[in-house]
C-alpha cells in the first residue's frame, strides 16, 4: 500500500530509547565460533552489539524507553488511548507485551496490542497509529519498537549470531497543527517468508531436528533488502511529491552497512544525511529505526522542520517507508 497523509497532521511528539548495558564485541564472539572482528566489520559494519541480561524481557527494555518518550512529549501514561508494541520477541505469546507495558506505565485508558512484521514492525506500527489518530479513533498513541533477538539466535551459527543485538525505541504520536507525516509505503512478499523465519514459535509443527532458532538465507535477504530499500523510498518520495534533495535525514534499517551504503548511493544521499549506528548496536530489528532516530536527535541532525525519510525491511518478507516533517525537539532520547 502507498498513501499520502489525508490532510490531518500527525507527528512524533516524543522519542525515547533504551538498550541493555552489556556490550558484546566481535572479539568476544570469535571465542565461541570461527569468525573474526575483521570479517564481521568488513561484511556487516558491526563492531559490537548490546545483549539483554537473562532477567530482562521485551517489556523490561520497553519501560524506560516508553517513559522517556512520554516525558519528552509532556504526556502522562493515563492520557494514552493507544499502545502498540512492534516486536517478534514479546515477553510471551500472550498476554501481549503491550498490555504488560500498559499496566506498568499506568496506561489504563489505552487499547494495547502487539504487532508482528519482522524488522519492519516499527514502520507498520507508526502507519497504523497514524491511521487511528488521523481517523479520530485515538488522540494520543505510544508506539514501541524493539526486540531481544539474541534470545532466539543459535549461538553456534556464525552466519546469524554476529548480526543481531537488543534494543528498544518508543515514540509518542499525536495530532498537531502543521507538519508531521506526509505518507507511508508498506509492502509484504509472503513468498519470501521462507528466507527468514523462526521455526517452532507457533502452531506449525516442524519435523524433528528443525531447531527453534532464527533461520536465515543471508544472500537472499541481502538481495531483497538492496532492492526494496531503494524501491520503497523512491515510490514514497514520488507519491508525496518530494525529491531526495529535499530530504534532510535518511534513516534506513540498520541491518548491514553494505545494504545501507547501497541504498544511499542508489538513492543519491550524501554520507552526512545518512544515519548509521549498526556499528554500535547490530541489527535490533524493530528497535533499529527508533534507535537511529534517537541518535540523529542527539547529534543535532533531527529538529523541527527537518524532512526525514525512514525505510525498514525484514521478515515476512516485509518493508515499509515513512516520510515526516519533524515537528518537535526530541534530543536526549537515549536512556
Ligand atoms: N565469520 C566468518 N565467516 C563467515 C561468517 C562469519 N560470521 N558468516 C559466514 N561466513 C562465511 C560463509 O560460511 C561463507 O563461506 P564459504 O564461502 O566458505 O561458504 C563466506 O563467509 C561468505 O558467506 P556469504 O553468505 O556469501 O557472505 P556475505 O558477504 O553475503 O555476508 C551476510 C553474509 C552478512 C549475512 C549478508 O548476506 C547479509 O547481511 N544479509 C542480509 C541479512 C539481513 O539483513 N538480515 C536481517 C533482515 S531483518 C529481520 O527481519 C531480522
Amino acid at each position: 500500500m502507498i498513501a499520502r497523509a489525508n490532510g490531518m497532521h500527525v507527528s512524533i511528539t516524543g522519542l525515547g530509547c533504551h538498550v541493555p548495558e552489556r556490550v558484546l564485541t566481535n572479539d568476544e564472539l570469535a571465542q565461541f565460533v570461527d569468525t573474526s572482528d575483521e570479517w564481521i566489520r568488513d561484511r556487516t559494519g558491526i563492531r559490537e552489539r548490546r545483549v539483554a541480561a537473562p532477567e530482562e524481557a521485551m517489556s523490561d527494555l520497553s519501560l524506560p524507553a516508553a517513559r522517556r518518550a512520554l516525558e519528552a512529549a509532556g504526556a502522562a501514561a493515563g492520557e494514552l488511548d493507544l499502545l502498540i508494541v512492534a516486536t517478534v520477541t514479546p515477553d510471551m505469546a500472550f498476554p501481549a507485551t503491550a498490555t504488560v507495558l500498559a499496566d506498568e506505565l499506568g496506561a489504563t485508558e489505552a487499547a494495547a496490542y502487539d504487532l508482528s512484521a519482522g524488522c519492519t514492525g516499527f514502520m507498520y506500527a507508526i502507519a497504523q497509529a497514524y491511521g487511528m489518530l488521523a481517523g479520530g479513533l485515538a488522540q494520543r498513541a505510544l508506539v514501541v519498537g524493539g526486540d531481544i533477538l539474541t534470545r532466539i539466535l543459535d549461538w553456534s551459527d556464525r552466519s546469524t549470531m554476529v548480526l543481531f543485538g537488543d534494543g528498544v525505541g518508543a515514540v509518542v504520536m499525536e495530532r498537531v497543527d502543521e507538519g508531521g507525516f506526509l505518507g507511508f509505503e508498506l509492502g509484504a512478499d509472503g513468498a519470501g517468508g521462507r528466507e527468514l523465519l523462526l521455526p517452532r514459535s507457533g502452531s506449525r509443527i516442524f519435523d524433528d531436528g528443525v531447531p527453534a532458532f532464527l533461520t536465515m538465507n543471508g544472500r537472499e535477504v541481502f538481495k531483497f533488502a538492496t532492492r526494496v530499500m531503494v524501491s520503497s523510498a523512491e515510490a514514497l518520495l514520488e507519491e508525496c511529491g518530494k525529491s531526495v534533495e529535499e530530504v534532510d535525514v535518511y534513516v534506513p534499517h540498520q541491518a548491514n552497512v553494505r545494504i545501507i551504503d547501497h541504498a544511499a548511493r542508489k538513492l543519491g544521499f550524501p554520507e552526512e544525511k545518512v544515519v548509521v549506528n549498526v556499528d554500535r548496536y547490530g541489527n535490533t530489528s524493530s528497535g533499529s529505526i527508533p534507535l537511529a532516530l534517537a541518535d540523529a536527535a542527539d547529534d543535532g541532525r533531527l529538529g523541527p522542520g527537518k524532512l526525514v525519510l525512514m525505510t525498514g525491511m525484514g521478515a515476512g518478507l516485509t518493508w515499509g517507508s515513512a516520510l515526516i516533517e519533524w515537528t518537535h525537539d526530541t534530543n536526549g532520547a537515549t536512556v
